[in-house]
């Protein structure tokens, strides 16, 4: 297939344009920069530059591929307005795309965060939420999965809040960032609390196993480890940095805060029952031993 792409040069994206090359896909990627673009193409794959506001190039990237995988996201949880932007920004986007592709079957694969489940693991069967911080992405990727009505392969990818590789990304990514910034490996709460994880190079296997197989209107687990204690995490962090590890109020981790609070393992059982899909890379805590100080 010929398979447009956003997000094609960051963390998970660039690993799925690999994963695709790997395996007789060719590549068309959205590129907002001369940097990106050159990354693209020096990976192997053809350019449309624009970027998540340029609806036309997005337009024109869906209609020129036999499938779409949706990764660009601005990422900046700087405060409530910028993290507003963003999302109404991606919003938009999948809108345009998913216009572009009604009626004509192709695979349309967005991702979001796995859900929360008080008490348990989420599974894929939970509903993604559509209230807080986050919920305007959530909105997003259900009027994305309610194109299968509408002729299209749409499908969506939950990624676990740590998507890593080389010890980088993710919540435990801006764990580290904040404890170099302020000399503490600091945690909310009592750190007991759980987070998923997925190795990236895992990721993008399942990205192309739902690109190839899912069907319409189906959501999917990209988890490999089930749950992580945060303080776990923050310990590792803190013995690579040589810093102290510590509790620290919730206030500390902005408006993430609440979100990095909450205990939320996730499951991938019926993914890797469904799809063969089964993750190879190290786990979330090896991969952390990568950090340098
Ligand atoms: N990493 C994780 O742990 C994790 C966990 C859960 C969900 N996710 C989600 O997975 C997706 C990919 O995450 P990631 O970790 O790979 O992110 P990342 O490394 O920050 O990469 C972001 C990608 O999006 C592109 N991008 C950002 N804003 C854009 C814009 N306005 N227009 C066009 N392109 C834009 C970037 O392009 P440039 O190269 O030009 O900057 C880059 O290719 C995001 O939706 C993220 O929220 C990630």
């Amino acid at each position: 297939m010929q398979v447009f792409i956003t997000g094609g040069t960051g963390l998970i994206g660039s690993a799925v344009v690999a994963e695709l090359l790997g395996n007789g896909h060719t590549v068309l990627a959205l590129a907002r920069s001369d940097a990106s673009a050159t990354a693209v193409e020096t990976a192997g794959g053809k350019v449309i530059r624009g970027d998540l506001a340029d609806l036309d190039a997005l337009r024109a990237g869906a209609a020129d591929a036999d499938g779409v995988i949706h990764l660009a996201f601005a990422n900046d949880f700087s405060g409530p307005a910028a993290l507003a932007a963003a999302v109404a920004e991606e919003g938009a986007a999948l809108a345009a795309m998913g216009e572009e592709l009604t009626g004509t079957g192709r695979p349309f694969v967005t991702c979001s965060g796995t859900p929360y489940a008080p008490g348990r693991a989420s599974t894929e069967a939970d509903p993604v939420p559509t209230e807080g911080p986050v919920g305007g992405r959530g909105r997003s990727v259900v009027a994305v999965l309610d194109l299968a009505t509408r002729g299209v392969r749409s499908a969506a990818v939950r990624l676990p809040r740590t998507v890593h590789n080389q010890g980088r990304g993710g919540f435990a990514g801006l764990l580290a960032g904040m404890a170099r910034r302020n000399g503490v490996s600091g945690y909310p709460g009592d750190g007991t609390q759980r987070w998923p994880a997925v190795h990236a190079l895992d990721a993008a296997v399942l990205f192309r196993l739902v690109l190839e197989n899912a069907p319409a209107g189906t959501a999917w687990h990209a988890v490999a480890d089930e749950g992580d204690a945060v303080r776990d995490i923050a310990a590792v962090i803190g013995r690579r940095l040589g810093l102290p590890v510590e509790a620290v109020p919730q206030e500390s981790f902005g408006v993430l805060g609440p979100i990095f609070a909450t205990d939320q393992p996730a499951s991938s059982a019926h993914t890797r029952q469904a799809l063969g899909w089964e993750p190879s890379h190290p786990s979330l805590l090896e991969d952390l031993e990568n950090i340098q100080p």
